[in-house]
């Protein structure tokens, strides 16, 4: 996806219910969508259409898919497009056929349609990332999503207090994205009273959706954080599309040093732009068995997506006092190392919900508040290394808890 606009795909089937299934579900999941129903038909497009991937089935009258892959691959102009193709058979030598002819990737027939817009995400990533170019232009800013599978586990707490941290370390104007639209915690526990969300957002037409109209759909707080609040009634959360968070998201990155995002407890289509889209994954585990599973499952996907393991920060937070699995067993178990540990502490935590002032700002010098500014300087050292920021007293702290 380049600077909001839609990633074209081309599908190529000659099963007339196939196209429209798959039409429609990757039309939802964000991506312009063109249809051939033959390999002569789709050579005849493919000039005017530019997919950025195609989508090619093997068993076609005329001209089968193995050979107009073989094409494609050939053609200097067509050769860099990557082909998905949809096998009938799940046989090895089906398989082996297709990497043959030049595939990218393949699935087999039945396939999930969930599944193939996963795989079209993962491959336009990894084609983008060799080439050397993100899958958005020029980036200036960063965007740290938190997330997990799992209710209540301190989303909105570690969202809403990290987006602090960031703006007292580097006195840098922080953009806090609420897309956990069914709790809309961020704007409570800033105690902001938002009179713009994402709903007035999603009431626009996409081409008039700018920096200006953003912001103006935003909600100061007094430290400096911008908030983009969810909406206020679940109901018009569905009006949220992930062509909608594309757009929204690439504008905010241009305008603010750093986008905390939010993230409600699933996998849907607005979450995988958002992640795709994400510098940093911040993932949360609570330290019991559910929570567990919930964070290998995430994992998992984050996997089968071809996310790097330098993308994902795990976070363990301990929501509740005692008897928790102990650290070593769930880093085994992610095979992953925990970079922050939330000690239990229920005061704080609950003071900051009541007050509507985050812990970092009611007490910044706690040891809670120390520990997540010194992971959000861990998290962001890298971009600021050459910027120009003004010495902050939390900064000079926590440089010289690292020795800097
Ligand atoms: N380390 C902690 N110690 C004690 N209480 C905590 C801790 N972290 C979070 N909590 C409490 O757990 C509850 C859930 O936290 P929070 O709302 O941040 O989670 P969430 O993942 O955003 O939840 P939801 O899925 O509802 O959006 C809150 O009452 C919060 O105060
Ligand atoms: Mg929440």
């Amino acid at each position: 996806m380049a600077n909001g606009q839609q990633d074209r795909i081309l599908i190529v089937d000659d099963n007339k219910l196939i196209l429209k299934l798959v039409q429609d579900k990757l039309g939802a999941a964000g991506f312009e969508v063109f249809t051939a129903e033959s390999a002569e038909q789709a050579s005849a497009i493919l000039p005017s259409v530019k997919p950025d991937l195609i989508v090619l089935d093997v068993m076609m009258p005329g001209m089968d898919g193995y050979e107009f892959c073989r094409r494609l691959k050939s053609a200097p102009e067509t050769s860099p497009i990557p082909v998905i193709m949809l096998t009938a058979r799940g046989d090895i030598s089906e398989k082996v056929r297709g990497f043959e002819a030049g595939a990218d990737d393949y699935l087999v027939k039945p396939f999930d349609p969930t599944e193939l817009a996963l795989r079209i995400r993962a491959l336009l990533t990894r084609v983008r990332s060799a080439r050397g170019q993100a899958s958005a232009p020029s980036p200036a800013g960063h965007i740290f999503t938190v997330f997990s599978l799992r209710g209540g586990s301190g989303k909105t707490s570690l969202a809403v207090n990290l987006a602090m941290a960031l703006v007292q370390l580097w006195s840098a104007e922080v953009a806090l994205v609420d897309l956990a639209f069914e709790s809309d915690h961020d704007a409570m526990m800033l105690d902001l009273r938002p009179k713009y969300t994402w709903a007035d957002l999603a009431e626009k037409e996409q081409t008039e959706i700018d920096e200006d109209v953003v912001l103006g759909c935003m909600t100061k707080h007094a430290s400096g954080i911008y908030l983009l609040a969810a909406p206020p009634s679940p109901v018009s959360a569905g009006a949220i599309t992930p062509k909608l968070v594309g757009t929204v998201l690439p504008i905010l990155r241009s305008r603010f040093e750093f986008v905390v995002i939010d993230m409600p407890s699933c996998f849907s289509e607005p979450n995988l732009v958002t992640f795709d889209l994400a510098d940093i994954i911040i993932l949360l585990v609570t330290p019991e068995l559910a929570g567990l599973k919930a964070a290998r499952a995430a994992l998992d996907i984050f996997d089968s997506l071809g996310y790097r393991k330098e993308r994902l920060s795990i976070v363990l937070n301990w929501t509740f006092p005692k008897r928790g699995l102990p650290q070593r067993n769930i880093e085994d178990a992610l095979r992953l190392p925990i970079d922050l540990v939330i000690p239990y502490d229920s005061a704080p935590f609950v003071d900051a919900i009541n007050s509507g002032i985050p812990l970092l700002q009611a007490n910044p010098s706690s040891r809670i508040a120390f520990e997540l500014q010194k992971y959000a300087y861990q998290l962001s050292v890298e971009y600021m290394q050459y910027a120009n920021v003004p010495a902050s007293e939390v900064l000079a702290r926590v440089q010289a808890a690292f020795g800097h």
